[in-house]
């Protein structure tokens, strides 16, 4: 039996509990939530993760600033394991069970386009912040993105090979069952015939394969004077290396974003010295937006114990996520629709990779850069933009 002084006690304690367990919840309730569904773990996880940091940095001067309509924005973050059906999976909770404002992600078009199929049904805004395949915003009335599109850097591509590195015979070679590789490679095709260019062999590999010497003696017996990769990081990577063994110099690839991550640098910096990539972005690029943005990243984050470069990811990460914090401020309301309505009328929308307008497509317009490796690092070259 309790003494009155144990019972009174207990009736504080609860009334005490009760009290912050309401004040958490009524703060949490208040928040705007957002969520974000990225490759934080699997073959892609750098992808994930610098995508994640620039996230981040936009959320916490977001909130810092005052959040919106005086109101903080909370995202929460999904772990797709780089796998499309996971994606489908973590968009689907994000809705269902997190009854999100509005979705950030993926990197990988692959991945997009499966998360973005139960977005777009179930009319969530979803912005991807670097998926560049042409169907993932296609028919698809509520995706957006604040990147360029593959037919656009395939164009750059071909032209920056032809008119600048005026090289006549180029080979290919993509993963040919991945959404982004394939596309890319057709459209450099398409844009460097166009040209007036010869593409000498054309090599589509199978999902997971690990070894490429068979491929690499083949290509270099068509003697193409480039050749052209756009594959991700991991698998460029492993390419670059065998390259090297098989006689096939670093300065006859040129590549496209997919190649942007640390570890690139890491693995085959030295195999890759001198090749070429498009890129959303690089940290020397000069833009008006850009410095700011690099500065504050590299007073945020670390790797190996010194400031972090931003990779394309990271950049495009805190673009897209301004974006979205951009449109949440422009709407009456903010509610899925209204979000939806403002994104679509985004003009001039200046962000750390350039100056963006979202088109009638939901695709954003905007410079290309060319970025070379050279000495362990990413430096800009040049940029351009699609015809
Ligand atoms: N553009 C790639 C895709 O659509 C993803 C990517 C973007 C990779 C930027 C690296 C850097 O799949």
């Amino acid at each position: 039996m309790l003494t009155r002084r144990a019972f009174s006690l207990s009736v504080v304690t609860l009334g005490l509990l009760a009290a912050t367990g309401t004040a958490g919840c009524e703060k949490k309730t208040d928040d705007l939530v957002v969520g974000a569904f990225l490759s934080l773990s699997g073959s892609d996880a750098t992808f994930g993760e610098d995508t994640k940091e620039g996230i981040e940095l936009a959320v916490e001067e977001l909130n810092k600033a005052g959040g919106i309509k005086n109101k903080k924005v909370r995202v929460l973050y999904e772990d797709d394991k780089s796998q499309p059906q996971e994606a489908s999976n973590k968009v689907r909770q994000l809705i269902d069970r997190d009854n999100v404002l509005a979705i950030l992600g993926e990197v990988a078009s692959s991945r997009t386009m499966a998360g973005g199929l139960i977005a777009n049904t179930k009319k969530v805004p979803l912005i991807t912040p670097s998926s560049t395949a042409v169907e993932v915003t296609k028919d698809r009335d509520y995706v957006f993105r604040v990147c360029f599109t593959d037919d656009q850097q395939g164009d750059v591509a071909a032209r920056f090979v032809w008119e600048t590195l005026k090289k006549k015979k180029a080979g290919l070679f993509y993963a040919a069952q991945d959404n982004y590789s394939s596309g890319l490679a057709n459209s450099f095709k398409d844009h460097f015939k166009k040209l007036g260019g010869e593409i000498v062999v054309d090599k589509g590999y199978q999902k997971n394969e690990t070894n490429f010497t068979t491929y690499l003696s083949e290509l270099k017996s068509k003697e193409p004077e480039i050749i052209f990769v756009p594959v991700y990081y991991n698998e460029m990577v492993q390419i670059a290396r065998q390259a090297k063994q098989a006689g096939v110099p670093g300065t006859m690839f040129v590549g496209g974003d997919g190649w942007d991550s640390h570890e690139l640098l890491d693995g085959a910096g030295a195999e890759l010295e001198g090749a070429y990539f498009t890129n959303h972005y690089a940290p020397d690029v000069p833009w008006p937006n850009s410095a700011s943005f690099v500065a504050a990243y590299k007073a945020k984050y670390t790797y190996k114990g010194k400031p972090k470069e931003p990779t394309s990811l990271s950049a495009q990460g805190y673009d897209a996520a301004k974006l979205l914090f951009d449109a949440m401020k422009r709407t009456p309301e903010v509610t899925r629709e209204n979000i939806k309505t403002a994104l679509a009328e985004t003009k001039d929308f200046a962000g750390a990779t350039g100056s963006l307008t979202i088109d009638k497509d939901h695709n954003a317009n905007k410079p290309i850069v060319v970025v070379q490796v050279k000495g362990g690092a990413f430096k800009y070259t040049a940029q351009l933009m699609s015809k």
